[in-house]
């Protein structure tokens, strides 16, 4: 298998020349050579344009593309064209359109309508693939395959016919019989026993609550079905073209697709991420999506696909990028692993839904902010060949679950919640105390991490159970937050106070959950009583608290203790005097259980408590949480990445040099959305030993 990346990051983005006369290529390919550009991803959408009628293909254009591009020495990642059917195979194959669970079935009009369980759509997408692949495989400019394009965007589910039997043989597969399905199911309940699989549907709209296991096999089998997809495609390319490898383009933290089950078959990750410019946490909530999908490849390095040079046109308002910030953003992930930065896309489309998407050429040409900055940052890029390859070694593991997360958003929980909300704060929290973390399924050898959170993994395997306790005993501090290990893989409740093997881990058992009811405001959920948007709080107190106090937020238990110290308590209402905060040494490490959920402040304490524990010091930070916003230190590698997310200039103390500007990093003012990546000219000093910053108003190291 050749590599997936060359000698300086990756530079380019999505070219979509089949929106264009033929007279601009030649203008595209001079002017991404004038910014750097050495990776086009094409053909994502030209399907249509491929395959004119069923079995008429035209190729041509294609080959004329590719070979202006190789001229010009740009690679190619090229796609398999599969992500959005025409027009006529529609027409053609009417059963292969999407159905959604109200039984609305989906037209043709905008892109991929298609059901991925559909039998005419996988052999029409094979086809097409193999074609591509025999075509193109020897083609110089072939870098990489771009398999389809974020599975599941808009079709993550499908209640079709089709997608019913499918779903059945799945379910088939996985229980052997109708007994073994009941008994996960808890079909005893409501009247749902099944006599055989053939009675047996999507959990399409009924009237009241879908069975709970029904709806989890239901969001396991739709991800098992676009990765189904994926390896079709896959297979065909193995066989046509072993040596060339493959991605497909992921999309940050996705509810419908369980990437830990899918990473292990992409030769290389890749990812599309817009993150919100008006949005100044932005940067923090972007940061989560890096650590994911470095997380993903096992630390290998990977691509930062699609991501806007300023604005996209999917939100009510779409600010475009602060100057400066598109390269702020595109440094991030670099720093946090990625070897490769590209762009949707890289014309800026004069028709279509997407042609108030911003782009690396805007409609307005070259003499444009957008344009220098796409010149500068290729030609920054193409000079960073020092990067590639380079670790980013993470003290700290974050548990994410997907069968948990799919769970923890059914109805009918104590409290209804956004799983994402749950985990955010906690990587918020380390990040900003400047500590790079590592994202874990949680069921694979923890013990190398000094720091394990786990928030609310509502769904736990044993296998889990057992990692999270071999790792506590083995040395780390592991944190497990409320509604964790209250169900097994089917939905079933871990009867006997809960948390199976960690009762032992941490020394609790809980006696119930006592959510605090009221009303308040979250997206999508109208308050009860909408005079009351106040949300519900808890007092909770103990000297490991800030001034003694923290506030909880919607969750509270009734926890046990039978082998643990209290280390905080709930202040005031039904649980007043019970345990909220506890902790037990266990073997070389400890457990620690948090019975609510921390508002931001306690939260950050709590982690600075848990770091000082765990013996990590993250690296040097300024403007953590003041008002000015956040400075970014990441280390990959030898190199130390400083990116100046704040409003404020800030000012390096560092010893080495900064590879962006050749200047000496000691003293250099740092503007915001500035960037400097520092390489230490001598034997370094440890970075606990050597802050790289001084905030610039206060001239305080830090
Ligand atoms: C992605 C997609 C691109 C483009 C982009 C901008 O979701 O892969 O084709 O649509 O968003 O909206």
């Amino acid at each position: 298998m050749r590599s997936a990346f060359s000698t300086t990051p990756w530079y380019g983005g999505d070219y979509n020349p089949e929106q264009w006369p033929e007279e601009i290529w030649r203008e595209d390919v001079r002017l991404m050579t004038r910014a750097g550009v050495n990776l086009a991803t094409v053909g994502v959408f030209s399907w249509a344009m491929l395959e004119l009628q069923e079995n008429q293909y035209d190729f041509e254009w294609l080959d004329r593309v590719l070979d202006g591009l190789h001229e010009r020495g740009v690679k190619v990642d090229l796609a398999t064209a599969t992500a959005s059917p025409p027009p006529w195979f529609s027409l053609a194959y009417p059963e292969s359109l999407p159905v959604t669970a109200d039984g609305i079935q989906l037209s043709p009009g905008s892109r991929q309508t298609y059901c991925p369980s559909s039998p005419a759509y996988r052999s029409a997408a094979g086809r097409l693939v193999r074609m591509l692949a025999e075509r193109y495989g020897n083609h110089p400019a072939l870098a990489l395959w771009h398999i389809n394009n974020e599975y599941g965007c808009h079709i993550a589910r499908c209640y079709c016919d089709t997608s019913a039997a499918a779903f059945r043989r799945w379910l088939q597969h996985k229980y052997g019989d109708i007994d073994g399905l009941n008994q996960a199911w808890g079909t005893a309940f409501w009247s749902q026993r099944y006599g055989s699989f053939a009675e047996i549907l999507p959990p399409r709209t009924s009237p009241a609550h879908p069975n709970p296991t029904q709806l989890l096999d239901f969001d396991r089998f739709s991800s098992d079905e676009l990765l189904a997809c994926f390896l079709a495609e896959k297979a065909i390319l193995r066989e046509v073209t072993p040596e060339v490898p493959v991605t497909t383009n992921f999309m940050g933290l996705f509810r419908g697709a369980d990437y830990w089950q899918w990473a292990q078959h992409l030769d290389v990750i890749s990812d599309d991420l817009y993150p919100d410019p008006a949005d100044p946490d932005a940067p923090i909530t972007a940061a989560m999506a890096r650590d994911l999908m470095r997380s993903l490849g096992q630390g290998r390095p990977w691509i930062l696909m699609e991501q806007a040079t300023g604005a996209v046109i999917t939100r009510p308002e779409n600010a475009i990028k602060a100057p400066g910030q598109m390269r702020a953003l595109s440094y991030q992930a670099l720093a946090r692993g990625a070897d490769g930065i590209l762009f949707f896309q890289w014309r800026q489309s004069a028709a279509g839904a997407e042609k108030f998407h911003s782009a690396m050429l805007p409609h307005s040409g070259t003499d444009t902010r957008v344009w220098r900055e796409v010149e500068q940052l290729g030609h920054e890029l193409n000079q960073l060949g020092k990067v590639m390859g380079q670790q980013v070694p993470a003290q700290a593991a974050i548990v994410l679950d997907w069968d948990s997360w799919w769970a923890i958003e059914q109805r009918g929980q104590p409290v209804q919640s956004a799983y994402l909300a749950l985990i955010a704060p906690w990587h918020a929290a380390l990040t900003r105390a400047g500590v790079v973390v590592d994202f874990v399924h949680g069921d694979e050898d923890l013990t190398g991490y000094p720091l394990v959170v786990v928030p609310n993994l509502l769904v736990a395997t044993d296998a889990q159970l057992e990692a999270l306790d071999a790792a506590a005993r083995s040395g780390s501090t592991v944190l497990v937050t409320a509604q964790s290990a209250i169900l097994d893989q089917s939905l079933h409740a871990r009867l006997n106070g809960y948390l199976g093997k960690l009762q032992q881990t941490l020394g609790i058992w809980i006696e119930e959950f006592a959510p605090l009811a009221g009303a308040w405001q979250r997206p999508g959920n109208v308050p009860v009583r909408p005079e009351t948007t106040i949300r519900p709080t808890v007092e909770v107190s103990g000297d490991v608290l800030p001034d003694g106090r923290a506030t909880g937020l919607e969750w509270t238990e009734a926890i046990r203790i039978h082998d643990a110290e209290v280390k905080a308590r709930f202040a005031h209402g039904p649980l007043e005097g019970m345990p909220a905060l506890t902790r037990r040494a266990t073997g070389n490490g400890a457990a620690w259980y948090l019975a609510t959920r921390f508002e931001p402040d306690a939260l950050a304490h709590l982690v600075d408590t848990l770091l000082a524990e765990a013996g990590i010091t993250g690296e040097p930070v300024i403007g953590a949480t003041g008002d000015t916003g956040w400075v970014e230190t990441v280390r990959r590698g030898e190199l130390t990445f400083v990116i100046n997310h704040s409003t404020a200039p800030v000012t390096l103390t560092a010893q080495g040099k900064d590879m962006l500007s050749g200047r000496t990093a000691a003293d250099m003012v740092l503007e915001p959305q500035g960037v400097a990546i520092i390489e230490q000219e001598t034997a370094a000093p440890a970075a606990q030993e050597a802050p790289l910053l001084n905030a610039g108003r206060t001239g305080e190291p830090t």
